[in-house]
């Protein structure tokens, strides 16, 4: 069955990568959360999607410019909605203690693309491996470094490449870059594509999928998982694919 990933947690409904957003995604009956890892100034690493921060908090600068005290201090919730104010950035540790005794699968992406953070890839692979995490998380990056230096901590590790080009052969090429996994941009999901990624064994992971025909048609191409900013949308979808 196609997995349903709530995409920076149920982030139609709540402000993205917020606690709220990962609650409303876990009673949703998501099967996992997509969340995105950057370090703040003294290398704390938090959940936050844009490197920018005025998009979520009318502020200005860059994620990396700000100390986790000060990140801690910012409003990442009223943009959203008046409901929402006072909610702020969730550290890793943070998100991993509140995921620990839920049977949800985790998704980091390593949001190292535009910033190259250094020891990002440690730092994060550490912390999941003390709270006993790593047998249900999947790390994802649309570097190509970095996957390179994830291979170094562990060659076990469950990482996603992700990307929105195509490519000839994309499951080969992935796999030489070191993942054992592809995610892809939905317009990229092609036949040709599914039965190259069912033939080299590697899962095809789809984002972000929020239409019900888009979401159907990635069931039906027996998808390993989807990432999708509503769950519930999803779930319903797939009562009738059944
Ligand atoms: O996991 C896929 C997706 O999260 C990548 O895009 O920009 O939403 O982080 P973005
Ligand atoms: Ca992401």
């Amino acid at each position: 069955m196609t997995k349903i990933i709530a995409h920076r947690g149920a982030s139609r409904y709540a402000p993205e990568n917020t606690r709220s957003s990962f609650e409303l995604a876990y009673q949703l009956n998501a099967d996992g959360i997509e969340t995105d890892v950057q370090l703040s100034k003294d290398g704390i690493p938090i959940l936050f999607h844009d490197e920018k921060i005025k998009r979520t908090t009318r502020k200005k600068g860059y994620i990396h410019e700000y100390t986790y005290n000060e990140l801690k201090k910012l409003d990442i919730g009223s943009w959203f909605g008046s409901q929402y104010i006072g909610e702020t950035i969730m550290s890793l540790e943070e998100f991993l203690l509140w995921v620990i005794d839920k049977p949800l699968l985790l998704h980091l992406e390593l949001k190292n693309n535009v910033f190259d953070y250094p020891r990002l890839e440690a730092i994060t692979y550490n912390l999941v491996e003390r709270y006993g995490l790593l047998d249900r998380t999947f790390f994802s990056t649309f570097s190509t470094r970095s996957i390179q230096r994830l291979n170094k901590i562990s060659i076990d590790t469950n990482i996603g490449w992700l990307t929105s080009k195509s490519r000839h052969q994309l499951p080969l090429f992935s796999r030489a870059l070191g993942a054992n996994a592809i995610h892809i941009k939905y317009r990229l999901l092609q036949p040709k594509l599914v039965q190259q990624a069912k033939t080299e064994n590697i899962p095809l992971r789809v984002y972000t999928v929020n239409k019900p025909k888009q979401i159907l048609r990635c069931f039906q191409y027996k998808c390993d998982s989807i990432f999708t900013d509503v769950p519930d949308i999803a779930k319903t979808t797939y009562q009738t694919y059944l």
